[in-house]
């Protein structure tokens, strides 16, 4: 197994499961226990050169091997190529399943029965509606407001219109915070987006689906229904199931690192729209759009991938921190491409490039390799855009159905017992015990 390739731990526990370590600088020996294949860290300040010693601390930037949690919402093997959300592989999820059924899943920690769904799905259409004054809020934005700024500020300003959410171990709180944000996503990124072109917001249409009367949210104008097109419709349910939920990455853990100092739940999943808004997280799909552009033509193809591997140009889209296989959420994207591309009648040119791209890498050492596989980003930038959804927009269709596993996320952790505000340790590196200098001897 790679270093990095295996995200989730989840190792058996015998009695001998303990770690012998020994201090050189004392000469002492410690027994640390191993427990799910991790040791606690705070088992090591107790090893001391001293009395006064602090005690040794472990250090981690980017914690590429630190366990923040115990979770039981989402499993990944990154060597194997598996997502697994409370054990379910996507696979199956994408297949036979919906977005608001994972979205259950994922919140309750078991598929629904049929009345549960049913519920379930009457309890988020009938909270799709925002305040009247979250337009005002909405209004307030320039009309060229990047659309993810205007997400971040606009569930942030949530919490001031539910107070009551911030009395977070109230378990019917938590419920009614986790169907509101699964609910309103959607409606505030349509109104962002029609704010931005000037157009007049429509509400949700409760006869549709959650991703029918989003598209309907976006583009309907004069029409008195709104025509929803089930293989546009079926594609973007996938895509949202796709990008529920992926355990403890930077957005998700923004949201754990804010919601353990007890903010109420809308706070800290803006928290984490913050995180996914960043170029290395939410981002990519644009970049490979950018990519494809740059390449252009097919001829194009041998010259760049010869960049790459002189390590001029980077092959976006491809490659992941967690997965040193193929990505299961590309495979599963790919399959949808056709349909949206017919569904809209768009020819693109970038699309048989990207599809030569693929097979190209896929059939160089230099790529397999390195274990560079296609990521979730590689296509569905392509998909994005076909279905006219402007490119500043794409982090905002990757944050609309992630809700789901922030709060979902957010509740597990309200929820744990071992719960602690979060608060790592840091290496000074300052000057100390410096003189204050007045100014006129600087
Ligand atoms: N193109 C070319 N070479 C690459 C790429 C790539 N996309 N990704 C990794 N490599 C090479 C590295 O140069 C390195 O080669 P070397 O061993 O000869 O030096 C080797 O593969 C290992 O790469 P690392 O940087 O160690 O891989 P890491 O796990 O740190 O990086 C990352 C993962 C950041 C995703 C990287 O693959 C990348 O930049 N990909 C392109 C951006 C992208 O698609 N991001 C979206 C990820 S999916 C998501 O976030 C939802």
């Amino acid at each position: 197994m790679t270093e990095d390739s295996r995200s989730s731990t989840n190792g058996t526990k015998t009695s001998s499961d303990t770690l012998t370590v020994t201090d050189n600088r004392t000469g002492e020996t410690y027994e640390v226990e191993i427990t799910d294949g991790t040791v606690k860290a705070m088992d090591f300040r107790q090893m001391k050169v001293n009395e006064d010693d602090f005690g040794l601390m472990t250090y981690d930037p980017g914690f590429t091997n630190t366990a923040n949690c115990r979770s039981s919402i989402t499993y990944i093997d990154g060597d194997a190529g598996i997502l697994e959300h409370r054990g379910i592989p996507i696979e199956q999820l994408c297949e036979e399943s919906s977005y608001l059924e994972v979205a259950y899943l994922l919140n309750h920690g078991h598929l629904p029965s049929e009345d549960e769904l049913s519920t379930w799905t009457y309890e988020i259409t009938h909270h799709t509606y925002i305040h009247e004054h979250m337009k005002r809020v909405l209004d307030g934005f320039q009309h060229d407001a990047h659309p993810m700024g205007i997400m971040q500020a606009s569930v942030a300003a949530l919490s001031t219109f539910y107070p009551e959410s911030k009395n977070i171990d109230d378990e019917e709180q938590q419920h009614l915070a986790a169907v509101r944000l699964i609910a309103k996503m959607p409606t505030i990124a349509a109104f962002a987006y029609r704010h931005r072109l000037g157009l007049p917001y429509v509400y949700p249409d409760n006869d549709l689906s959650y991703a029918g009367n989003f598209l309907s949210m976006l583009f309907k104008m004069a029409e008195p229904k709104y025509e929803v097109d089930p293989r546009l419709e079926k594609a973007l349910d996938v895509l949202f199931i796709l990008h529920a939920d992926h355990e403890q990455n930077c957005s998700t853990s923004s949201v754990r690192m804010t919601g353990s100092s007890r903010v109420d739940p809308f706070s800290a999943v803006a928290a984490g729209i913050s995180g996914l808004y960043g170029p290395l997280h939410g981002g990519a799909n644009v970049d490979v759009l950018k990519m494809l552009e740059r390449i252009g033509t097919m001829d194009n193809i041998p010259d760049f991938l010869q960049r790459v591997k002189d390590r001029e140009e980077k092959l976006i889209g491809f490659g992941h921190r967690v997965y040193k296989n193929y990505d299961p959420r590309a495979r599963i994207i790919r399959k949808y491409i056709d349909d949206v591309f017919e569904a809209t009648g768009k020819q693109s040119p970038l699309l048989d490039v990207a599809i030569e791209l693929e097979k190209r890498a896929l059939d160089d050492e230099y790529f397999t390799d390195r274990k560079l596989y296609p990521n979730v980003d590689f296509y569905s930038g392509l998909i994005y855009e076909a279905m006219r959804i402007p490119t500043d927009a794409f982090t905002v269709m990757f944050a609309i159905p992630r809700v789901s596993g922030w709060i979902s996320q957010w509740t597990e952790m309200v929820r744990d017992p071992e719960l602690k505000i979060a608060r790592p340790r840091q290496i000074y590196t300052g000057a100390r015990e410096a003189d204050y200098t007045p100014m006129q001897n600087r």
